[in-house]
């Protein structure tokens, strides 16, 4: 005992907590042994340089944490029956390190969060809607229409599938608007695409199930492929979209599940999937017996022409499986996504997602509901493709102004962004000094497979206004410089 001596802990609660606090973890930390002696109040008062009464009010919480006992004489000693480590914690015990892990963990899948821009930059981010052109205000009356409407009931639990409102709008809009011969008993509601992804693949796969994917792709989906076990195999891109010719050698060889793809407008190179490619795909799926997992992630932002039908709208044999979002048409934060496909896949994958997540916000489903019913979805797509198509043509017209003799590419037909190659130039380089001068965007290192650098960039052009869009160029043809 007489070795023992207390450091306090620092800390502004009240000294006789401090004391208790700086005792308690001794004996958690094994230097006060079961059974110790505590000083007596008197000496320890004179050795702390504090009142008896301090001291006495510390050993009073020690006892009431079931830390002490008292003895006879009024000795104060550590419980006898005390385990090596104390059996509770309250508000005055030691504080467990927050690091430190009792057992042993899996390893971490690749976190795909992307930090945001820095504050004040100009963000050329291909996959960010504008949203100061979100009808906010709308959007918030139908949300307070949609609760008051349905009153008390609505927030208690619902479908795991969705609300049958939101998805009896969502099948009616996709039917005229996507070519989907659907209806609502189709369709599962997730919280964003990525959620219906890492469902379809639960429900599809088996650990070490082989899934094709683009190559340069879209990393949060092949990291959902990955989260059920898919061994995952890289296939190329080209100008007209996946390697299919790859594709159907693959597939000949054996073993492969299903194919991810974004036929619409390849992630993260923007070329649109050729019709002949993609009626070769839906004979390979048949032939193969593989799901096709199409993500199609901002159909409505197609600038030359129509939209190209989905491959989902040509499936007769049952092979795709589709994925949608609101979060390029609306907004990401709203996490509304979907999927469609075959009936005991959604059976499959709802049954996941009532284990995760039990089912989406019923409220929102239905201010959803309302704004698709009443014609404001397709209404604000139509007002963002117009806007969109107006910043494509300021991002290519400053491109060509001010970096012509650097960059190559082709005119976007969709989507929110330019895919451009820096023939010999370091990119990545190119970036981290834009990033300097206030202007983000995407290197090609981001969309690789292998991890390793290329010359290309995504440059977005739908978040910012065509001023803005033509600063950033100037200043990214200044850090070339
Ligand atoms: C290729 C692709 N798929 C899907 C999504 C949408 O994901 P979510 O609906 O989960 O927001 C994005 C958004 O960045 C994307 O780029």
């Amino acid at each position: 005992m007489d070795r023992w001596t207390l450091a306090l802990d620092p800390g502004d609660e009240p000294m006789f907590l401090r004391i208790a606090r700086s005792i308690a973890r001794d004996i958690g930390r094994g230097r006060l042994k079961p059974g110790a002696p505590l000083p007596g109040s008197r000496t320890f008062a004179e050795t702390l340089g504090v009142h008896r009464n301090t001291v006495l009010a510390a050993y009073r919480e020690l006892e009431a944490e079931g830390y002490t006992e008292s003895l006879p004489a009024r000795q104060t000693r550590v419980r006898a029956d005390l385990p090596p480590r104390p059996p509770r914690r309250t508000s005055g015990g030691p504080s467990p390190d927050p690091d430190r892990v009792g057992f042993s963990l899996t390893p971490v899948p690749v976190d795909v969060v992307a930090s945001p821009p820095p504050a004040g930059s100009i963000a050329l981010l291909g996959g960010l809607p504008d949203l100061r052109e979100l009808p906010t205000k709308a959007l918030a009356r139908a949300y307070r229409r949609a609760a008051n409407r349905r009153g008390a009931p609505l927030f208690g639990y619902g479908d795991p599938r969705g609300e049958e409102a939101l998805r009896r709008a969502l099948a009616s809009v996709l039917a005229s608007a996507r070519g989907l011969s659907i209806d609502h008993e189709d369709i599962l509601v997730t919280r964003g695409s990525q959620m219906a992804l890492f469902l379809a693949a639960r429900a599809l796969l088996s650990p070490g199930d082989v899934v094709l994917v683009e190559a340069l792709g879209y990393r949060p989906a092949w990291e959902a492929l990955r989260a059920a076990g898919a061994v995952l195999e890289p296939v190329p891109v080209d100008r007209g979209g996946i390697s299919v010719a790859a594709v159907r050698a693959r597939c000949e060889r054996g073993g492969v599940r299903a194919v991810y793809v974004t036929p619409h407008h390849q992630y993260p190179t923007t070329v649109l999937l050729s019709s002949a490619r993609r009626l070769e795909l839906l004979g390979i799926a048949k032939e193969h017996r593989i799901a096709v997992l199409e993500d199609d992630y901002d159909h409505e932002f197609h600038y030359d022409g129509r939209p190209v039908l989905p491959l989902k709208s040509a499936d007769q044999a049952g092979s795709v499986v589709y994925f949608g979002t609101l979060s390029k048409i609306l907004a990401p934060a709203l996490r509304l996504g979907f999927l469609i496909g075959p009936r005991p896949l959604l059976a499959r994958a709802t049954a996941h997602r009532a284990i995760v997540d039990r089912q989406g916000d019923r409220v929102l489903e239905h201010a959803l509901a309302d704004f698709i019913e009443e014609g404001s979805l397709l209404r604000h797509a139509r007002r963002m493709r117009r806007l969109y198509q107006v910043r494509r043509g300021a991002l290519v017209s400053a491109l060509e102004a001010h970096l012509a003799s650097r960059v190559v590419f082709t005119l976007p037909v969709g989507g929110m962004a330019v895919w451009a190659e820096l023939p010999g130039i370091d990119v990545d380089d190119w970036a981290a000094r834009c990033e300097q001068r206030g202007v983000v965007f995407q290197t090609a290192r981001r969309f690789t497979f292998d991890g390793k650098k290329r010359p290309f960039v995504r440059l977005g052009f739908a978040g910012e206004t065509e001023a803005r869009i033509h600063r950033a160029v100037e200043l990214m043809a200044r850090a070339l410089r």
